[in-house]
């Protein structure tokens, strides 16, 4: 039932890899893409669709951080102080997903589980309440639909909430989808773009005169490609023969997730909950994401521990504990996975989007809690850079050049608290 999720597009490597090209002459794609998660895929597809000729690099295209993920797509309960750059990309993303995901509909017939249903943010103690009330005028600051709750209000919501909630906030733009379906629709319509896919790990960069010119398969093999992408998620800074120049600072941020079934309610009831529910108990974030198939994903620690993705006793513990407090029933229903993955985090939270100082090297990664929410923009703002070299104005500011200039670039760090299971700390 406990599954680890670390990806494995990327094959791990100390050894220095030399300069040198791949010796076919011929150019095996336009563009290869080194990673087939989330990114690496809709970066694969929408360039595709401009005409150009796309490989992908990973031994398990559509695994990844998306077979753990909750899927909210939280622009606005999400929302961080300081943030606010981000924000205009989520909300932009945001704004994408009814059309990226009736395109992705129509071209691969599958359905992606995309719920309109809302988000509520609720709040047990003083504390709780406290800081609620800091995020919801963060957001009216910004300019976002949250409606303050009393906690009457969310139970009249939300019946199966618990007694002691105090009040919440109601913000009907944060829907949710299922990201192991999004990223098996992404996965078809790439196929049926034309897109290859090359089922190995990538052990090195190749360059050639200081640009990037292919990937080493693990098998020995050189792909050239025009361009290359890295999009491999928390593995995208440990490829080999990355030019210092281009060293991608993204650590790993494990996330245990626990999944439930809740059974369908008696005739003329609902279902245990209507709607993503999210609090913060004990100073860290709980979510409860109820899908259209019945299962009820809780979310989810965040943990400082490198490589690491054990399920572990506490992790679980500390979930259910805390869903526990918020829906009492939770602990009723039968326990159907436990999984943990790692997300691809940026010194400051924020992706890696374009160019970087390598020619023909661009990064798709560092996408952090956001990388479900990002991928319709990703796409987007990945395909213009490979068709015209340049960000579109949206995405400028997350460059890779912002680490470079600040001299922030050693990957896989860990910080602060490492080795200790936390959720993610108050916004
Ligand atoms: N966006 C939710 C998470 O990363 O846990």
């Amino acid at each position: 039932m406990a599954t680890a999720t670390s990806g494995g597009a990327v094959e791990p490597s100390a050894d220095p890899v030399p300069e040198r090209a791949p010796s076919s002459g011929a150019r095996s794609a336009d563009v290869l893409v080194v990673g087939g998660g989330l990114m690496g895929l809709v970066t694969a597809w929408r360039t595709a669709q401009r005409g150009l000729r796309v490989a992908v690099v990973d031994p398990d295209p559509g695994g990844g951080a998306a077979r753990v993920a909750a899927g909210m797509l939280a622009a606005v309960t999400e929302l961080h102080y300081g943030e606010e750059t981000l924000l205009a990309l989520n909300l932009a993303s945001a704004a994408r997903y009814p059309g990226f995901v009736a395109e992705l509909e129509r071209v691969t017939g599958a359905g992606l589980g995309y719920r309109s249903s809302g988000t509520l943010a609720v709040a047990f103690d003083a504390d709780d309440r406290a800081h609620l009330r800091e995020l919801h005028a963060l957001q009216e600051r910004c300019g976002l639909a949250s409606t303050w709750l009393t906690g009457r209000e969310c139970r009249r919501l939300e019946p199966m909430l618990a007694p002691g909630v105090r009040g919440g906030v109601r913000v009907d733009a944060d829907h949710q989808i299922d990201p192991r379906r999004l990223v098996a629709a992404l996965l078809s319509a790439c196929e049926a773009a034309g897109v290859v896919f090359h089922r190995l790990p990538a052990r090195a960069l190749r360059t050639a005169g200081g640009r990037a010119v292919g990937v080493e398969l693990a098998d020995g093999r050189d792909l050239s490609g025009g361009q290359v992408v890295l999009a491999a998620g928390s593995r995208s800074g440990t490829l080999a023969g990355v030019p210092e120049a281009a060293r991608v600072p993204v650590r790993p941020v494990k996330g245990q997730v626990v999944r439930l079934r809740m059974p369908p309610g008696p005739a003329g009831s609902g279902p245990l909950l209507s709607r993503t529910v999210r609090a913060v108990v004990r100073g860290g974030p709980v979510y409860l994401v109820p899908r259209e198939n019945g299962e009820l994903v809780l979310g989810a620690t965040s943990e400082e521990t490198g490589w690491d993705t054990t399920v572990t006793a506490g992790g679980v513990y500390e979930l259910l504990r805390d869903a526990h407090e918020l829906v009492p029933g939770v602990t009723e229903l039968p326990l159907v996975e436990v999984r943990a993955g790692l997300r691809p985090t940026s010194p400051d939270n924020a992706p890696l989007l374009g160019p970087t100082a390598v020619p023909g090297l661009q990064l798709a990664t560092g996408h952090h809690r956001n990388g479900v929410l990002l991928t319709p923009v990703t796409g987007e703002v990945m395909a213009h850079a490979l068709t015209t070299g340049e960000l579109p104005e949206q995405a400028r500011p997350f460059t890779p050049a912002r680490f470079a200039a600040a001299g922030t670039t050693e990957p896989g760090r860990t910080g602060p608290g490492a080795g200790h299971v936390s959720k993610e700390p108050r916004p």
